[in-house]
């Protein structure tokens, strides 16, 4: 990982979105090369402008990732991403179906300098996405031009849902967090590849498998299993979502001193003994437990538990994609070799 001690320390301004400067501040910081983070529905994004590879390279150092990893390519409306790539007719009708949404297609990449090699990690396609929140809608038509943004965490940390996470995690590494209030949706984007004949799920996320189908007409192949060497869509890699406390999957009981991740008001054995309880949805709602996800790993690892028992989730809906960021946020961490 990035030591911390190369980055120059920047002041980071917290600016709320009901102040009336905010947004103007926030867009000049992008075009002056600044590091901006803002709300998505799917998960705070640490913005850059997208044609300026120093801007981007800042970001890549803010967040410690250990290696360059393509990022996603923000643009206010779906005419400025069709300018970005090609898009096939299958590529269309997913824009035009679910766009602006939580929905990322990787297209073959349209040439020019509006997405800069860098953030596209040197590949010949982008991915783009128009985001359905008003504040990024605002913000990314200020600035005018693709706003690069990955999660705006530090690598291998969860993902932020409000901006006092990003602070948590970004204070003194980039110029400004835009508060908009809690993300909606809580997981990120669902990515699909459209550069091939047929569209490959790449991530699973916010917006459900099933809606993408019944849009399409056919099923999506999923991703091919994950390749270290060469990661469709390195996020996807196993240990990305990371908390501190171990979890323990599809747990049917709870040990003593554990915490509980539950759903649907289900109480396994030795819940009582639990050290926290958190239940993701009491109404059994998969949406409102992928808004409450990421902040609820966080305040189960904040309470100090060395492990977490995760009851079952139906993998339907939004399901497959808080299973997927589950199932990362298990995974052994040999001192974290990620290859991106
Ligand atoms: O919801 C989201 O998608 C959030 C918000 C801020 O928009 N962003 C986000 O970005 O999750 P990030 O960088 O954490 O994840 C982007 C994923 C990475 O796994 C990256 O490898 C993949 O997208 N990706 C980007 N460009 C790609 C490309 N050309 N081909 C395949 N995968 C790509
Ligand atoms: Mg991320």
């Amino acid at each position: 990982m990035a030591s911390s001690s190369s980055l120059p320390p920047r002041h980071t301004l917290l600016l709320p979105v009901d102040r009336p400067q905010s947004l103007a501040q926030a867009a000049r910081q992008l075009a002056e090369g600044g590091l901006v983070a803002f709300p998505t529905e799917t998960v705070y994004g640490l913005g850059a402008d997208a044609a300026r590879p120093q801007a981007v390279a800042d970001l890549y150092a803010a967040k410690g990732r250990p290696a360059f990893n393509p990022l996603i390519a923000h643009v206010h409306d779906t005419a400025a991403a069709l300018r970005l790539g090609h898009f096939n007719p299958a590529a269309q009708r997913l824009a035009e179906r679910f766009w602006p949404g939580p929905l990322t297609l990787v297209v073959p990449y349209a040439g020019g300098a509006a997405v800069c090699d860098l953030a596209r990690a040197g590949l010949d396609t982008v991915a783009v996405r128009v985001p359905a929140h008003g504040d990024a809608l605002a913000l990314l038509a200020a600035f005018g031009g693709a706003v690069v943004a990955p999660s705006a965490n530090r690598s291998g940390h969860v993902s932020p849902t409000t901006a006092a996470h990003v602070m948590g995690d970004l204070a003194g590494r980039i110029d400004a967090v835009l508060d908009g209030g809690p993300t909606p949706v809580g997981v990120e984007s669902t990515i699909l590849d459209l550069t091939g004949d047929a569209p490959v799920l790449l991530r699973p996320g916010g917006l459900a498998r099933e809606e993408i189908e019944a849009a399409l007409g056919v099923p999506l192949a999923g991703a091919a299993a994950d390749d270290a060497a060469r990661p469709l869509a390195p996020g996807r890699l196993a240990s990305h979502y990371a908390p501190r406390a171990v979890l323990r999957l599809d747990a049917d009981r709870v040990l003593p001193g554990e915490g509980l991740l539950t759903f649907a008001g289900a109480r396994p054995p030795g819940a009582q003994d639990a050290a926290q309880v958190l239940d993701l949805s009491p109404a059994g709602d998969l949406t409102e437990a992928a808004a409450r996800l990421y902040g609820a790993l966080r305040s189960l690892d904040a309470s100090g538990c060395p492990s977490i028992a995760v009851v079952r989730l139906p993998r339907t809906g939004l399901g497959e994609a808080i299973a997927d960021r589950l199932a990362r946020a298990a995974a052994p961490r040999p001192e974290r070799e990620i290859p991106t």
